[in-house]
């Protein structure tokens, strides 16, 4: 039996308010315990989106009241608030800047609009955002304009991780995150998620733009799910929403690479708790911690999983590692299958909004 701390997830999607047939904050926080994790940080792209003071109030009172693990919640950076979202920085868990084609209606063209959020967001909150290829190059441009830092979500392609690693070496403010499915799957994998199975966000890349992560590992921050749940009826249809659910294949994924001798136990200590920690300035968690067995072997099956989107990707994957039992502040929120935290027992990593 190994001990791990409480692995942080700096990107799910919670789906509530607004789509709880796919995921809410009970099922989302059951499935976040089942993975290892006793932190994440909720996207902003929910119906409505969160963007002000009464959507960001409204999502944090459905999270105080089903939340299982603990949580801060994102804003949105919107076409119009720039000026109004900064009195808020200090109660989420940062501002999310879409900056590319993905789901839901954040999305910010104009970089005009990018420069007013950074301009007015508190250089010392965090900034993460979806930003492929070029834009990425362009945010992280704008972040040293505005003499500040910047998280790129989801990196997938070889071009990103290069630049990543080329800004890193000039010591530029940027700090990176990679998903589970751009590290253990690639477009040669679609073959196996027919019709709207594969959509997701960036889209899988090539078996080169994989291999390019996994050589840079040293420039890559964190491990971040993007735990994106959809259901099976939605990616089946003729427009198939993007995203994966992820919250409970990652670290058996990752502590399956670590058996195979492709990383190391503290290289997914440090990307899925020391740096997601400093990097969005989460305090400790007294009394937590996760106990894995490294060497359990099973295989992945979305029967067994507690995400509403009620499938994977990895559907049938052999791993070794199994999550045994979760302790949050002294509590056994996890063991042997059972969620065992109850809906409220998370609480909110920031201050509430008053
Ligand atoms: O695949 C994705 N799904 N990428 C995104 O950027 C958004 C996410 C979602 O919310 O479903
Ligand atoms: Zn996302």
């Amino acid at each position: 039996m190994l001990r791990l701390p409480g692995l942080i997830d700096p990107h799910v999607h919670m789906r509530e308010p607004g789509a709880v047939h796919k995921e809410d904050w009970s099922s989302g926080t059951q499935a976040a315990l089942a993975g290892g994790f006793t932190v994440v940080l909720a996207m902003p792209n929910t119906q409505p989106p969160v963007i002000d003071t009464p959507t960001l109030h409204h999502a944090l009172e459905l999270a105080s009241q089903k939340a299982r693990c603990d949580y801060a919640q994102y804003l949105g950076a919107g076409p119009d608030n720039a000026l109004s979202a900064p009195a808020l920085a200090a109660h989420s868990a940062g501002l999310k800047m879409y900056l590319d084609q993905t789901y839901g209606p954040l999305r910010l063209d104009d970089m005009t609009l990018w420069m007013e959020h950074f301009a007015n967001w508190p250089a010392k909150m965090p900034i993460a955002a979806h930003a492929e290829g070029r834009s990425m190059a362009a945010v992280i441009l704008m972040a040293q304009l505005f003499d500040r830092p910047v998280h790129i979500a989801h990196v997938s392609r070889r071009e990103e991780i290069v630049l990543i690693r080329a800004a890193k070496e000039k010591g530029l403010k940027v700090s990176c995150e990679v998903s589970p499915h751009h590290l253990f799957l690639n477009k040669n994998d679609l073959a196996a998620l027919p019709g709207g199975l594969g959509e997701v966000r960036p889209h899988l890349a090539m078996l080169e733009d994989q291999q390019a992560l996994w050589e840079n590992l040293a420039y890559i921050d964190c491990f971040a799910t993007d735990h994106a749940p959809h259901t099976l009826a939605e990616k089946d249809s003729p427009n198939p929403p993007p995203g994966f659910p992820g919250l409970e294949t990652a670290l058996p994924l990752l502590l399956t690479a670590a058996h195979a001798g492709r990383l190391g136990m503290e290289d997914i200590i440090s990307r899925c708790y020391t740096n997601p920690r400093r990097i969005f300035d989460l305090p400790e968690q007294p009394e937590t911690w996760v106990e894995i067995d490294p060497d359990a072997a099973w295989d992945i099956h979305a029967s067994k999983t507690f995400t509403r989107s009620a499938w994977t990707p990895f559907e049938g994957q052999p791993v070794r590692g199994r999550v045994i039992r979760v302790i949050l502040r002294e509590q056994i929120v996890y063991q042997d299958g059972q969620v065992l935290g109850q809906p409220g027992y998370g609480q909110n990593l920031r201050p509430p909004v008053l």
